[in-house]
């Protein structure tokens, strides 16, 4: 059976921040599943310019804006990171998302994990993020995974503190993976 292409989507781009880490060990569950395929897709890597025109109205498009879009173009399904800035997700975020074209994300299950270093787990930025993936065509599950003081999360040789955030992650991956699947089927791609 071909894989399911779900690659994660980490949402900033500044310097020291927590949610990479959060990122990495998602990427490690995502890794140990063998009916998945992944990837990080960092946007502390891609350095994607400030958009100045649509991709469709672009005559010479960044290689890096094609790559991210094509990838996300590809995936089964979408893991979206990112931690909550003012209420909000990163601005970083929403110009990447403003590169593809409006029904890019069109029967595209997209898990989204946020993460704070407040008590809340960013979750006033899920909301928002929800309206933007419907924009896109994109279907965000019902399930959530707020991550709250994240700065606590692991200790200083990386380890996970508290255990329940893998069982709640277990959960949130079978969920998405689950609508994923379903997509796919429906879709009669494989
Ligand atoms: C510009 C900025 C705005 C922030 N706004 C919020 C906020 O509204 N709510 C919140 O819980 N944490 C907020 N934080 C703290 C983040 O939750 C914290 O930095 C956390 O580690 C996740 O972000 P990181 O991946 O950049 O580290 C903010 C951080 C930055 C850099």
């Amino acid at each position: 059976m071909t894989k399911l292409s779900i690659p994660i989507l980490l949402g900033s781009c500044r310097i020291g921040r927590e949610s990479l880490k959060i990122a990495k060990f998602i990427l490690g569950e995502l890794v140990d599943r063998n009916q998945i395929d992944t990837e990080l897709i960092d946007l502390g890597e891609y350095n994607l310019p400030m958009l100045e025109e649509r991709l469709q109205d672009s005559s010479n498009p960044a290689p890096n804006v094609l790559q991210f879009c094509s990838k996300l173009g590809q995936a089964d399904g979408i893991l979206i990171v990112t931690p909550e800035y003012k209420n909000g997700y990163p601005g970083v975020l929403k110009n990447a998302l403003d590169y593809l074209q409006p029904q890019a994300l069109k029967y595209k299950p997209i898990g989204i994990c946020t993460v704070s270093s407040g008590g809340f787990g960013g979750l006033d930025c899920l909301a928002q993020l929800r309206l933007v993936c419907l924009a896109l065509g994109g279907l965000p599950i019902p399930d959530k995974l707020p991550i709250s003081h994240v700065q606590e999360v692991f200790d200083e040789n990386g380890n996970l503190c508290d255990l329940r955030l893998k069982t709640k992650l277990e959960s949130f991956i079978n969920q998405l993976v689950w609508y994923c699947e379903a997509m796919v089927n429906q879709k009669g791609d494989r």
